[in-house]
Formats: structure tokens, sequence, C-alpha cells
């Protein structure tokens, strides 16, 4: 089975109260982006799950949360007395930079689940599925649903929202990475800090269906100690800003910034211009939910 695991970038990223076991509770709207990997799972006559990718940098073993999501989605099966076959080959296409926000490692798990599901004629329901996405990590339930969603609690309450209108981005990944622990641990460090809170209008805009209101509605918590903490951060927003995007963000808790364009045109002309200065720079279009799903 074959299936395109799609980035996400979060629209809106408020982030709440800080949870006595160290999570904290948030409220997003996140949407999938057309940048994506590629996943081809098949079954083997071994009883191992073999994990193959051309990428030096992707951790293999359990340090992959692919190997992890099938590892849990076989011993959940065991816990329901099912006997399923579980020789696995599983070869990943890494195209979405890691350590930059942008969900690729939890797209991957996702998907993952939801193709090893389907090769065993979908033995877990959804229910299922999602808890031990949530178990995975915090970003990986909503890639269950896809398309466009509010993301609340610690990441696992997701509620689905109709396909955005297409909105165009061109995404740069600098060379600093993010330790995304280190961004909640910075932000706490704040005194009596607010967050922007801009979650409840974006779900309005996107229920109205206005591409230019959701572009003038996004926002990110991380951002104002981000660009104060990385000045390279600053002057990439900056020069997103410069080659005339509408607007720009942080993508998660960094280290991808993310501009956004009125049209395909545009983007192009933008990416031309942020080539000149940076290497890894991407174009994309938001994805709907059924895109999204699709798998063969
Ligand atoms: O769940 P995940 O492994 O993606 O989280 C990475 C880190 O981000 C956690 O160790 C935690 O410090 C922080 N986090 C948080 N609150 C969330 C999600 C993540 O504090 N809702």
């Amino acid at each position: 089975m074959t299936s395109l695991c799609f980035a996400k970038v979060n629209l809106t990223l408020d982030i709440l109260s800080r949870h006595p076991d160290g999570y904290h509770h948030l409220a997003s709207v996140m949407v999938n982006i057309s940048l994506a990997d590629g996943l081809i799972i098949s079954q083997s006559e071994s009883e191992e799950i073999r994990f193959y990718c051309r990428d030096s940098s992707v951790p293999g073993g359990e340090g992959n949360l692919v190997v992890r999501a099938a590892r849990l989605f076989y011993e959940a099966a065991d816990g329901m007395n099912l006997k399923l076959r579980r020789g696995l080959d599983i070869h990943l296409e890494k195209r979405i930079p890691m350590q930059a926000g942008l969900g690729g490692g939890s797209s991957d798990a996702a998907t993952a689940l939801r193709l090893i599901n389907r090769l065993h004629n979908s033995p877990l329901t959804a229910g299922e599925l999602h808890q031990i996405a949530a178990e995975l990590g915090s970003d990986v339930p909503f890639f269950l649903t896809g398309g466009a969603a509010s993301v609340r609690g610690r990441g696992e309450v997701i509620t689905p929202l109709v396909d955005t209108p297409p909105l165009w981005m061109v995404l740069v990944k600098p060379d600093i990475g993010v330790s995304t622990a280190e961004a909640y641990a910075a932000l706490d460090a704040i005194p009596d800090r607010e967050s922007q809170r801009a979650t409840h209008k974006m779900e309005a805009a996107i229920n109205k269906g206005s591409a230019e209101e959701i572009i003038m509605r996004t926002g990110n918590d991380f951002e104002p100690w981000a660009f104060e903490r990385y000045r390279d951060l600053a002057i990439l927003y900056d020069d997103f800003m410069m080659a005339g995007c509408i607007n720009a963000r942080l993508a998660g808790s960094g280290s991808a910034v993310f501009g956004m364009l009125g049209s395909a045109t545009h983007a192009e002309k933008v990416a031309r211009l942020m080539q000149k200065k940076y290497s890894r720079v991407f174009i994309a279009c938001t994805v709907g939910r059924n895109e999204a799903l699709q798998y063969e």
C-alpha cells in the first residue's frame, strides 16, 4: 500500500495553561499542505518490521516514529487477541524537512497506522487508532483526520473543519533548529504571558471560506519568543514580508517559517527571491481532507 504523508502548518497556535504533567493545553487550527513524504508498506514473509529510508539522517529502529507506530499497532491488536501476521517492509521517501515544525514524522506515523490497519482489513476502530496516535506524540492525532481541523487539549481533541480555500505559501527551513521542549519551557518562564487567542476567529474565518481573512487572522504564540531568541528567524520573517507576502508565520515551534500569498504565480515569484539567499525553499498549497486521506 502506498500513500503520501502531507505536512501541516498551524494557522493559529495558542499556548494556554500548563498541566501538572508538564504538557500544555493548546488551541490551534492545523491544515495539511502539499509538501509530503511518501510511504510504501507491504507484508513480508519474515516476522520483522523492516524500515528503509534512503535519507541517512532519518533514524531507523525504535527511534523512528513509523516503526513505533507499527509496534504499538500490533501491541494493541495482541491486547484484543487478534492474531495478525506481522511481517512488514516499510519504505519512507523523506521530503518534508525535519525539526521544522511541519509535523513530518507525525504525519508519517499517522499514515503508517492507517495503512497497516487497511492491510489487515481494518481490525482497529478509528477510536483505537486515535488512542495509539495520541500515545505516539501530540501532533499525530491531527493527521488521522487531516484537511483542516481545530486541535485542543494537548493535541488529542480534534474537531474537523471544512476545507479552506486553496492557500498558497512558500516555506523556508533555515539551518538552525528549535527544541520544542525548550520553546514551551521558555514561554512558561515569561511572567504573566497572555495568549494571543487567535483560534476562535480563525475558525470563523474558515467557516466563512474567506482566504483573505484566514491569512490575516493567523497567529502563533511562540513567535515573540522565537524571533527574539533566534535573530535568523526574525530576519527570515522580514525577508518574507519584504518579498511581498501578505503575511508570514513561524511553523509550530519552528524552525521553518512560511509566507502566505494570494496565488501560485505570486508564490513562484517569492520562492525565486528567497532562493537567492536560502537553500531549502518549498512552494506548497493547502490540501483538502479527501486528498489528504487517499491511499492506494
Ligand atoms: O508530544 P510531543 O512528543 O510532540 O511533545 C514534545 C514536547 O513538547 C513535550 O516534551 C513537551 O515539552 C512539549 N509539549 C507541551 N504541550 C503540548 C505538546 C507538547 O508542553 N501540548
